[in-house]
């Protein structure tokens, strides 16, 4: 089934509901090269049963409960050491239209969507296809939990949970898809630093005080992204570090 957002200039303009599919970011792969889906095109699923999250992990969601979709875009104008650009604007997109139902939520370096005190919302997985004329493709892979009350894992929680009420998911979908967009039209207008700027006032610990591990615990402060979007940690002794993903984790 196909269904069109009537909120948006270009993305979402094709929706192509799956009621079942393996992976959406898959799908949204084959479809693009396959012709049947272009930038703009979104593949949504509310049973997604081989769901991928990040550093090759699962992504498990209750059917029906939550949101699982993938977008197709073609961000020509960014080149592979930008493609960090891409993350906080999505990022930007979600965690301000679920902060229309709750508050608290905050962007967590470098694709998680968190609540401040509450654990993980959810995640993002971008797929890029890069050649020497910059991003050729980007499938953005989302999935939220909005509507899931019971986990199989700890610090996991949903917008109902946060609520105290079921949520309307397509509502929050096509305000979701109409944010995400406005972001990815700024940074196609070059406004990355205003986007980074943005994405550093909603991030997770920004500016205070934790426990991290990069092979060896410690305590440091987040104080910036770099340009190629790695995350900037003050350690206790003022030295500075930079990190990309993988390099550290949050203790
Ligand atoms: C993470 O590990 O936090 C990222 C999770 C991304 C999951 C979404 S669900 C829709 C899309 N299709 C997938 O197979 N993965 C992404």
């Amino acid at each position: 089934m196909h269904k069109i957002l009537a909120n948006t200039i270009f993305l979402g303009k094709d929706v192509i509901i799956l009621t079942e599919c393996h992976s959406t970011n898959d799908i949204a792969y084959q479809k693009f090269k396959a012709k049947e889906a272009k930038e703009g095109s979104i593949i949504i699923t509310d049973k997604q049963i081989k769901g991928r999250g990040q550093r090759g992990s699962q992504w498990f969601s209750e059917p029906e409960m939550n949101l699982t979709f993938s977008l197709i875009l073609t961000p020509f104008f960014l080149d592979a050491s930008e493609q960090f650009g891409l993350n906080m604007a999505v990022s930007l997109g979600i965690r301000e239209a679920l902060s229309e139902y709750v508050t608290g939520i905050k962007v967590k370096w470098p694709n998680d969507i968190v609540h401040d005190e509450s654990g993980k919302l959810g995640g993002i997985l971008i797929e890029n296809t890069i050649s020497n004329k910059g991003i050729e493709l980007s499938v953005v892979g989302v999935g939220l939990n909005i509507n899931q009350t019971h986990f199989p894992f700890p610090n996991a929680t949903s917008v109902a949970q946060l609520a105290g009420a079921a949520m309307d998911k397509e509502e929050i979908f096509r305000r979701m898809i109409s944010k995400i967009e406005k972001y990815y039209l700024l940074l196609k207008k070059g406004h990355e630093k205003k986007i980074r700027d943005l994405y550093k006032s909603h991030l997770y610990k920004f500016r205070k005080m934790s426990n991290y591990n990069d092979g060896k615990d410690f305590i440091g402060e987040i104080v910036g992204i770099s340009d190629q979007g790695k995350l900037i940690i003050e350690k206790e002794n003022k030295s500075l570090h930079q990190y990309a993903f993988k390099e550290v984790k949050f203790v």
